[in-house]
């Protein structure tokens, strides 16, 4: 007994020194602790904290990662070596190979810190990315041969901060970031066309934007979110918490990209982490033609029909067990949204629900009925770490999993098998040695991967880090970008 008491102790006390994040138990939480901001306050220092450590050590000082020199196949090992006999150069990884690596330094970066990423083909089909740093957004285009060659940046517009959200419109770049006073930078990525390389270019902030949406409480927003065939960005978790739209989805008309105006917001289920704004195209007849938003509210999956902007409406508030944080998904198909994939920041910290075992869950969700979502299933990961940000396209699931680098879910047997009995990992790339050697061969931590783009023609990926840098990595089992074994062509 007294053994048995003595080893409950010891385990209680690892566990609560390993926690990032203290809070009450999760089935003891109200949702006043996510209303209030107080869990994402708390994420939210459990970041800097884990930030300000690896500044303070060194770790963020991406000048210290060389440039790669040739690109590096994943071995029969299951390991790209960079530099042989060097543990922080060699990656462990499956069915994707090493194309390019560039620091933040060498992307023109004074802070470096990366954030989020995404990317951009140009008419002729050359392949662009933006990769996002503490102090702005630095471009390169990505060569078919994965080669990534740095064309220049557009700098913060108030302060540097270690949140920059990324995506585009059309030919434009559209930038959010958590810094006051920063607004949404509207940028058009045509001006990368002519760049000469050897004369990388720092553009203005005030001369070389299209234009700068100025409309939010106090110029910070969490994301941006864009839905391109409607013609709009969203700003979400736009804070701070009370003010007029309580930091829900806060909608940016782009028709006139350079004169960006906000018909309206909808704040009823406040806080909007993420989401993903679609035309409705499914199951659920009542629906069809709609313009949806799923949206990722810190404890729920709220959805929205957000088709007439000055009276948008919920149509559902859905969470789960293991609920701890919600923080991104996306849909399995957008021609045809009956499932979606998301996932939740915090329930590896929180052992909570299927994540008690501290590795990453990927919920399922069936949305076949927009106003009563239910968790049909979900995806336990066997690399130790957190979920952080996934995008789909043709059947496979792209997750940026922080420490254990790009990971890439076949995930189109979920139609058949929505329990996602039948996902399968088919290819990784861990960019984050630094914790491979640790128990579970990884760390609970917010290190490595933020976010990642995988939706070029060519398949390559581009794969922005918080510490070191950019890299472009490819599946090497397909000749452009993949396609999940069981993904069925949507009917036109
Ligand atoms: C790898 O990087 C970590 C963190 O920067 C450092 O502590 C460690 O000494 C490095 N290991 C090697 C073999 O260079
Ligand atoms: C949108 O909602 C507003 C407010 O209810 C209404 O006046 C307007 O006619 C609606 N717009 C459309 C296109 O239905
Ligand atoms: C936001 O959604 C709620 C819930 O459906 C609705 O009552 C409210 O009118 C919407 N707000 C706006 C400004 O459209």
């Amino acid at each position: 007994m007294k053994t048995f008491t003595g080893l409950l102790l010891v385990s209680a006390l690892a566990f609560a020194s390993a926690r990032l994040v203290d809070l009450p138990e999760p089935e003891l939480r109200t949702s006043e602790l996510y209303s209030s901001g107080a869990v994402h306050e708390k994420i939210k220092a459990a970041k800097l904290a884990t930030w300000e450590r690896k500044r303070a050590s060194g770790d963020l000082d991406s000048s210290r990662y060389p440039a790669l020199r040739a690109p590096v196949a994943c071995n029969s090992d299951g390991l790209a070596i960079v530099e042989e006999g060097n543990a922080n150069q060699t990656f462990k990884c499956n069915n994707i190979d090493l194309l390019d690596f560039k620091s933040h330094a060498d992307l023109g970066s004074v802070t470096g810190r990366g954030s989020s990423s995404w990317g951009w083909t140009s008419a002729d089909g050359r392949e662009f990315a933006a990769i996002g740093q503490a102090d702005g957004t630095a471009f390169a285009e990505i060569l078919p041969s994965g080669e990534l060659i740095y064309l220049g940046r557009l700098p913060q517009q108030s302060e540097p901060s270690p949140w920059r959200e990324i995506r585009t419109y059309k030919n434009y770049v559209i930038i959010g970031s958590e810094a006051e006073y920063h607004g949404v930078q509207i940028f058009d990525l045509e001006k990368l066309l002519k760049i000469d390389a050897a004369k990388p270019v720092t553009f203005s902030t005030t001369k070389d934007l299209t234009s700068l949406f100025n409309d939010l409480p106090i110029g910070r927003t969490h994301n941006i979110v864009v839905h391109e065939e409607l013609d709009y960005a969203v700003a979400v978790g736009a804070q701070p918490r009370d003010s007029e739209c309580l930091a829900g989805l806060i909608f940016i008309d782009l028709k006139d990209p350079s004169n960006p105006t906000s018909p309206g917001c909808n704040g009823s289920d406040g806080y909007v982490h993420d989401a993903q704004c679609i035309i409705y195209h499914g199951p659920d007849e009542r629906y069809e033609g709609r313009d949806i938003c799923y949206g990722y509210n810190e404890d729920t999956l709220t959805i929205y029909d957000v088709t007439n902007k000055t009276a948008s409406s919920i149509i559902s508030r859905t969470s789960y067990v293991g609920a701890s944080y919600t923080h991104q998904g996306w849909v399995l198909d957008p021609e045809w949204q009956q499932y979606l994939l998301l996932d939740d920041e915090l329930d590896e910290d929180e052992a909570a629900g299927p994540a008690k075992d501290g590795f990453p869950v990927t919920y399922i969700f069936d949305i076949t009925d927009l106003e009563n979502p239910k968790q049909s299933g979900f995806y336990k990961s066997k690399s130790y770490s957190i979920d952080h940000n996934q995008y789909i396209y043709d059947g496979l699931s792209y997750q940026s999993n922080y420490g254990a680098g790009i990971r890439v879910l076949d995930v189109s047997s979920i139609p058949d098998d929505p329990t996602g009995g039948g996902i399968e990992e088919i290819a990784y790339f861990d960019i984050y040695p630094e914790d491979d050697h640790l128990p579970n061969g990884g760390i609970i931590d917010f290190v490595g991967t933020w976010s990642h783009y995988a939706n070029y023609p060519s398949g390559n990926i581009l794969v922005n880090t918080i510490e070191r840098g950019a890299f472009v990595v490819k599946l090497s089992q397909f000749d452009g970008r993949g396609r999940g074994k069981n993904w069925r062509k949507p009917q036109s």
